[in-house]
């Protein structure tokens, strides 16, 4: 692939808190990885963006592909509720091809259009419609992961496997998934409590087995939270009943963790396991604030996530903005010692920190996947003396929907 630069005003982030930019400047990227951030102009081809603001991709850890159909619906009731009432009958369609075909392209297509490069994706319990959002999603041009839904208890007839049946379609759905480049197959229990245990031990050691990503939702709300302590007496928390399965690590994503005790802190902090904090969804569903700052301090990994549908916005400008505006309620309203979310930091979780749960994702260093974002940051103000940061700050709180400028995901131009 030739090497080529992109000029604008750039700006990334490579420590949380801090932030790097360069106004008037080259970005280079030379076979689909950054090579260098210089303002004095290369000896390559170069793509002119005028004054437009160039940021790294931001990665979603927790999306679920199917629910984009309803999102920014049916807000006033709890998970349980409606996961029964929407969420359920919603996924069921996705048996059907057509329907699948439809959703799906509708949803790849937003999604290249959003500030977004890389994901951590529910399909739902059908293979061939997972394996289609998986053949979307790589022709769109992305990198990520998409998972089948894995669902034998606790779930509608018109939504339910045998513990057979699921453990069949995944090693199936595994095995056509090697036909995709750059968009990977991801162990996807949807919960405890739709998982019986056989089910979970299998997909635990077919995990461990292929060395594959995980996804699963984690202490979200309070009656989930009761719910799995009924179902698992053994377990001493939630987080460790996964643990027991083998479904921690590096390469799992738990999404929420809105209520995680100092017991499953420790232990997603030791193990590695990234922490999918979801502030739209959990204002939405009303499961409650996230204590990221306490996440961050104890040295959990922490990436930020849209979880449309119980998110209501695909774009995670709007989720950097929730995550900073919930952490100033809790800090005000439940604990005067958690700090709330800078900026800075909101802009670091949605870019390096999440984007490392990919690989060298997530900021414009030497060698790091170049996964770029073109917007088009005109002041939005009267005041014409911005720096980068600011018109960075004004696009996020009041432009988090507007489709981007232009996107390269490990250096191919995608839009
Ligand atoms: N927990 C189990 N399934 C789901 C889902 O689809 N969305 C959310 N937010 N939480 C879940
Ligand atoms: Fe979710």
């Amino acid at each position: 692939m030739a090497s080529y630069s992109i000029h604008g005003d750039i700006i990334w982030t490579e420590r949380i808190g801090e932030i790097r930019s360069v106004e008037n400047g080259y970005l280079t990227v030379e076979d689909g990885k950054i090579a260098s951030v210089s303002s004095s102009r290369p000896d390559t081809e170069i793509i002119e963006t005028g004054h437009s603001l160039i940021i790294p991709g931001l990665s979603d850890l927790h999306l679920h592909a199917p629910q984009y159909a309803f999102c920014g619906l049916y807000m006033d009731e709890e998970l349980l509720e409606w996961l029964n009432a929407h969420t359920f009958p919603e996924e069921a369609k996705y048996k059907d091809l057509v329907y699948a075909d439809g959703a799906y392209s509708i949803f790849a297509d937003d999604l290249r259009k959003s500030p977004t490069t890389r994901f951590s994706a529910f399909a739902t319990i059908h293979t061939d419609s997972a394996i289609l959002l998986m053949k979307k999603l790589e022709s769109a041009g992305f990198s990520g992961f998409v998972g089948k839904v894995n669902m034998d208890r606790n779930s509608p007839d018109y939504l339910s496997e045998t513990t057979e049946e699921s453990v069949t379609e995944t090693e199936r759905f595994l095995h056509e998934a090697e036909q995709f480049m750059n968009v990977k197959a991801s162990i996807t229990p949807r919960f405890i409590p739709s998982c019986s245990e056989p089910l979970l031990k299998t997909l635990g050691d077919i995990r461990r087995r292929d060395a594959l990503p995980l996804q699963s939702h984690l202490d979200e709300n309070l009656s989930e939270v009761e719910w799995v302590k009924e179902l698992c007496p053994w377990a001493s928390s939630y987080a460790a009943a996964y643990c027991r399965f083998g479904m921690l690590g590096k390469s799992s994503v738990m999404a929420h963790c809105v209520w995680l005790d100092d017991s499953e802190i420790k232990l997603l902090s030791e193990t590695g396991t990234y922490i999918a904090h979801a502030p739209s969804s959990n204002t939405n569903l009303s499961s409650g604030i996230a204590p990221v700052r306490k996440y961050i301090d104890a040295g959990c990994s922490v990436g930020l996530a849209t979880d449309v549908a119980g998110g209501s916005s695909l774009s995670l400008f709007r989720i950097m903005s929730d995550a900073i505006s919930v952490s100033k309620l809790r800090w005000r309203l439940v604990d005067e010692m958690e700090k709330p979310l800078t900026f800075r930091e909101a802009f670091y979780l949605a870019s390096k920190g999440g984007g490392s749960y990919f690989g060298k994702v997530g900021s414009f260093e030497a060698g790091y996947d170049a996964d770029i974002v073109v917007l088009d940051g005109s002041p939005l103000s009267v005041l014409d003396s911005l720096a980068p940061e600011e018109r960075l700050e004004q696009y996020v709180y009041r432009m988090a929907e507007a489709p981007v400028k232009a996107k390269f995901i490990k250096g191919r131009r995608v839009l």
